[in-house]
């Protein structure tokens, strides 16, 4: 399964993805909003519950790449989420791009196309997203999409935050 959109394609995970995955995740300004940069061992363990995510739902983080080309630049989708929340289980929108791709409207565009496969495809009723507070950049592609935000999210996301990364 593949979603094309004017400029991206979303897709299944190659194996050749990895390296890059990695090197995304280990760079500091990609990673500016999480506790850490990740180590390769924590990128393998991340790329192994997205596909395992994929075997689960039939549906996760679309690895991302141009839609000209074959290179891997971040991913894009949507998870199921259950941790112990009042907005819990729901589905999240989720994003992560290379720095290099920042900047270009990617993020919104794949995004858009995420959500209209899980609302007309998937047929959910809501999906949500959260971030951290002072991650702008995160917020503007939430604003454009359209986003409503739930005031009670934020503390328990912090708290969540502190516990996954
Ligand atoms: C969050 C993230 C995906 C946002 O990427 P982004 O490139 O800023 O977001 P968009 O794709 O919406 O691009 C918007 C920018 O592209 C510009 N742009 C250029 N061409 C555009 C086009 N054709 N269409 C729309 N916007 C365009 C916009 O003007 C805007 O520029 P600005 O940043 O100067 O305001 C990226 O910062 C990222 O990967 N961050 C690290 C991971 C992360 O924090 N993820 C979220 C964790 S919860």
């Amino acid at each position: 399964m593949m979603i094309k959109t004017n400029r991206l394609i979303l897709r299944s995970w190659q194996k050749e993805d990895l390296l890059l995955f990695a090197e995304l995740n280990a760079d500091p300004r990609v990673m500016e909003y999480f506790p850490s940069i990740k180590s390769f061992a924590e990128s393998l363990k991340e790329y192994e519950t997205i596909q395992e995510h994929f075997s689960n739902h039939g549906y996760g983080w679309w690895a991302v790449s141009e839609n000209d080309k074959t290179n891997f630049i971040g991913f894009l989708g949507l998870r199921y989420i259950d941790f112990p929340a009042s907005f819990t289980p729901a589905v999240e929108i989720a994003w992560r791009l290379a720095y290099d791709h920042w900047g270009k409207g990617y993020a919104t565009e794949g995004a858009l196309a995420s959500l209209e496969y899980g609302f007309k495809e998937l047929k959910l009723k809501e999906i949500i997203s959260f971030t951290s507070a002072p991650n702008f950049r995160s917020q503007a592609v939430m604003t454009v999409l359209g986003c409503t935000i739930i005031p009670e999210m934020i503390s328990t996301i912090q708290n969540y935050l502190k516990g996954i990364h």
